[in-house]
């Protein structure tokens, strides 16, 4: 059970500064992850070991401000995914559900031009939505998301959760999302895995 009270926070927790363009808060923890640590993501697998033997790509990254871990308490990170595609599928985060389903997550979009990828985990339903700047999208609890940078320039947004949310990556490492986002000729458009042409 958390007792963080103001008096026991120190300045550093009650007031984060960060730098959307390089994906950094003071003090946080940072996750990077290169192309070759996105194994069974992308479609066109051709193309994913090429891209894998010429630089290895970094593909996001993510700094994470956990405060506390009490039931009340919120967790928030800032994303950074850089512009590239494989095939004709883009940079994307590997996507997750939460460990506890019920938590829902509020993504700020900050810059650049993403899109999310939500699936409802009951039903498989899907839905693209757009990140970026003056975009906020609600994910709710027991959907399956994943960040996506459709432009040219690094897409940045901050996510806030519950802190006892956590992340299953299991589902989505076994089988994948149903649906991805493809290059349509110059146009990000949502279509089944199964009917991706690479
Ligand atoms: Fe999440």
């Amino acid at each position: 059970m958390s007792a963080a009270t103001l008096q026991s926070l120190d300045m550093a927790v009650l007031l984060a500064r960060f730098d959307a363009a390089r994906g950094t808060i003071a003090g946080a923890i940072r996750t990077e992850r290169r192309l070759s640590d996105l194994t069974g993501v992308f479609a066109n697998e051709a193309a994913y070991r090429a891209a894998c033997s010429a630089g290895n790509p970094l593909v996001y990254s993510v700094e994470a401000v956990e405060p506390g871990t009490g039931e009340g308490d919120l967790h928030y990170g800032l994303g950074v995914i850089y512009p590239g595609r494989v095939g004709r599928e883009y940079f994307m985060t590997k996507g997750h559900l939460h460990s506890w389903r019920e938590a829902a997550e509020l993504y700020i979009g900050l810059s650049g031009q993403g899109i999310m990828l939500l699936e409802d985990e009951a039903t498989g339903e899907s839905r693209m939505l757009t990140l970026g700047p003056g975009c906020a999208v609600y994910v709710p609890g027991h959907t399956g998301h994943r960040t996506i940078n459709v432009g040219d320039v690094p897409l940045s947004y901050m996510g806030v959760y519950p802190a006892r949310a956590g992340h299953d990556y299991g589902i989505y490492a076994s089988r994948n999302f149903r649906c991805t986002i493809v290059d349509d000729d110059g146009t990000p458009r949502m279509i089944g895995r199964d009917l991706i042409s690479l």
